[in-house]
């Protein structure tokens, strides 16, 4: 505060002094723009989002940008990446591509030492990046081939994309990791015969969700009365091109916009409080594990 007092002299002395050149009033005035964006920046919150080249991801990027943080988008494929980043940053927003396979142990590493030495922190992590290979086969005949790839990238990938980044999120002020979690994967619901995911049979995604809110809960255990919260978060049935549904087919009744997907997403990373860890939430409320 201090500081911009001491510009706004410093500006309203030049503008008040009609001997001062041109050019050196203009040099002046657009170091005073420099210093305002620097401490702008200084407060903006940096945000990595895993897979945010389409969908859920991209929307809540979007959604982010918005809100005013510096969005890192995380893609596997550099080319669309860019595009998704392009997009954003024609509207305005401040955002960075972070190449990045959730899958690829040594890139999450490489990705997270340079935001590391770029920026010395993390604010928020959200693990977006997500599959489902498996068609609702039954579980006696799905092959464990499958049910390994959904686990590499929903499970293994998340996890791999936590260890790395922790070190940055401890040194943020308050830190927040928001998982990607499905209402397929509550076993709460999985078991009730009143809910309408009792019949759903899809082994391998599941149990990749059921995972990852396994991981929610020992994560923010771990992590309890520290910066850093953990929750998982259900988008909903959501019209993307999630388990290769095709985009050009008319949506299905009930099911929600990609903006309706990321509304919870968006709730929790925008949440200035910071509290609240270790839950299974929607945009409706708390789910059953
Ligand atoms: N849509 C739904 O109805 C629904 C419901 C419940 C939960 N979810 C969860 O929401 C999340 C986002 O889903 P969505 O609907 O937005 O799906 P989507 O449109 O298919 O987007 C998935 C994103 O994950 C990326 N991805 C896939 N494998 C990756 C890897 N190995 N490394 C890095 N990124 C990878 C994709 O990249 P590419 O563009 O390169 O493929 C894409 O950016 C997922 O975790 C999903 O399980 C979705």
């Amino acid at each position: 505060m201090e500081r911009t007092n001491q510009l706004n002299q410093l500006v309203g002395f030049f503008y008040l002094n009609g001997q001062i050149t041109r050019a050196f009033h203009g040099r002046m005035a657009m170091n005073f723009i420099l210093e305002m964006i620097i401490m702008a920046n200084r407060n903006q919150l940096l945000t990595l989002i895993t897979g945010a080249d389409k969908g859920i991801g991209f929307e809540t990027a979007t959604k982010l940008g918005e809100a005013g943080q510096h969005v890192l988008l995380g893609a596997r494929n550099a080319e669309k990446g860019q595009r998704a980043v392009d997009r954003l940053r024609s509207q305005g927003f401040v955002v960075d591509l972070v190449v990045v396979d959730v899958t690829d142990k040594q890139g999450i590493d490489q990705a997270a030492t340079k935001i590391d030495d770029e920026f010395g922190h993390l604010d928020i992590l959200i693990n977006n990046a997500g599959i489902a290979l498996d068609n609702h086969e039954k579980a006696s005949k799905l092959s464990t081939a499958i049910m390994r790839k959904e686990f590499d990238v929903n499970f293994f990938g998340l996890i791999d994309v936590i260890q790395a980044f922790l070190p940055l999120l401890q040194k943020a002020k308050s830190a927040k990791i928001i998982n990607l979690s499905s209402n397929m994967g509550s076993l709460g619901l999985a078991t009730d015969p009143q809910s309408q995911f009792y019949n759903v049979n899809s082994l391998g995604y599941q149990a990749s969700k059921a995972a990852v809110n396994f991981a929610t809960i020992c994560f923010a255990k771990e992590l309890a009365g520290t910066n850093v919260t953990v929750n998982s978060v259900n988008p909903g049935w959501t019209a993307t091109g999630f388990g290769g549904r095709n985009l050009n087919e008319p949506t299905p009744a009930g099911m929600q916009t990609p903006a309706e997907g990321a509304e919870q997403i968006v709730k929790l990373a925008t949440d200035s409080k910071n509290v609240m860890t270790g839950t299974f939430t929607e945009s409706g409320g708390t789910l059953p594990w």
